[in-house]
């Protein structure tokens, strides 16, 4: 079983704080950056404003020094400022930060209970804060009567449109509804869209452990804890009975290898499709239907021109499409920024598959 233990977290610092510069207002925000550069950590001492400050005045320095807008030039100016930004220190004791004016982070009591002094970088900060927020407030999903509290570090949906695909689709569906698969289940949404439509038993599965946690959390011993069981796993983790439906939300963009890029719920890579349909066959009842939902969005971005799914129904010799249900996604606000136009012809999709 896994615990908090397990779960991905920020790696506290317990470096002395002696040798680290300091940073607050009074200080010299040129020579803090100079630091920076030379590989000298910096420590925001006064208040958690003066971190956001320095945050923010080393982008504009670092934009200045990459200032093109070509795809190399904005990787260069992403690289810096990830290997500077978390040099800034900013420091936690008994479970809170100790500079002034700062936000209350409920997870650094959930996740550091027995070390009560350590340094954490102020972006793994912002990014535990910002995820405090998500948790704490909730997530209205149109298609669920309850809001999601998304855990820390897991996957949640910020647009909706792949979800109303699925619910159309779960509304028209009228086979049997004894038991389904959710392959990656990240927050829960699918699971909780099926249990919804009167899946008696959904089993989940992730390979992150703060989904699987999150949701042994979040259900903890409600009539929907006995539907929607768990599995820290890839695919489809422990199971081996098949099942009259198999969701799956997958990554959509394929990983680049020159790319930092690895988290997994975004970015997929060579095996995973290939790997998931070969078990995906076996566990599949005669009659069941395969789900994956999809999205244009890597054609759109030219980050590939293959399309896993197509390759699969044109080469592996499994399973054959009955349909291919699209939808628009609804536009974005009028914050989108200009590089993102082709944004005006995303479209999700829904495959659905049965056996050949
Ligand atoms: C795009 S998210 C979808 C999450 C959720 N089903 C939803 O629709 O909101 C993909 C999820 O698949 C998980 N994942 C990636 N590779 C996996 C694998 N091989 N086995 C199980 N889960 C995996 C990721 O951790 C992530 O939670």
């Amino acid at each position: 079983m896994i615990t908090h233990m397990d779960i991905n977290k920020p790696t506290p610092i317990t470096s002395s704080k002696a040798q680290l510069e300091l940073f607050s207002r009074a200080s010299d925000v040129k020579a803090t950056i100079k630091s920076l550069e030379s590989g000298r950590p910096v420590l925001i001492t006064a208040f958690y404003s003066n971190g956001l400050t320095l945050l923010k005045e080393l982008q504009i320095h670092l934009k200045r020094k990459f200032s093109g807008t070509s795809f190399k030039v904005q990787r260069e100016y992403r690289d810096a400022y990830r290997k500077l930004s978390k040099l800034i220190l900013i420091e936690v004791v008994d479970h809170k930060l100790i500079v002034k004016k700062a936000p209350s982070i409920g997870w650094l009591d959930v996740f550091y209970p027995e070390n009560s002094n350590f340094l954490l970088p102020f972006p793994k900060i912002q990014g535990l804060n910002s995820a405090w927020q998500w948790y704490q407030n909730g997530i209205t999903v149109p298609v669920l009567r309850n809001k999601i509290h998304p855990y820390y570090g897991t996957y949640f949906p910020t647009r909706f449109d792949h979800l109303i695909l699925f619910d159309n689709w779960l509304k028209r569906y009228d086979g049997p509804k004894k038991s389904a698969f959710d392959v990656g289940i990240g927050s829960g949404v699918l699971s909780f869209q099926m249990v919804k439509h009167g899946f008696q038993k959904v089993f989940g599965t992730d390979t992150n452990p703060n989904a699987i946690v999150g949701l042994k959390e979040y259900m903890g011993d409600t009539k929907l804890s006995r539907k929607v069981e768990l599995d820290f796993g890839s695919l489809f983790g422990k199971w081996t009975t098949p099942s009259e439906l198999i969701v799956f939300n997958p990554p959509w963009l394929p990983a680049a290898h020159n790319l930092d890029k690895n988290d997994e719920a975004i970015y997929y890579n060579d095996t995973l499709f290939p790997d998931f349909f070969e078990a995906a066959k076996q566990r599949l009842s005669p009659d069941g239907k395969l789900l994956v939902i999809f999205s244009n969005l890597a054609q759109l971005t030219k980050a590939t021109t293959d399309h896993p799914i197509e390759n699969e129904l044109a080469k592996g010799g499994r399973f054959q499409l009955e349909q291919c249900l699209k939808r628009a996604v609804k536009k974005a606000s009028d914050k989108t920024k200009r590089d993102q136009h082709w944004r005006a012809s995303e479209e999700v999709e829904l495959w659905v598959l049965k056996h050949l």
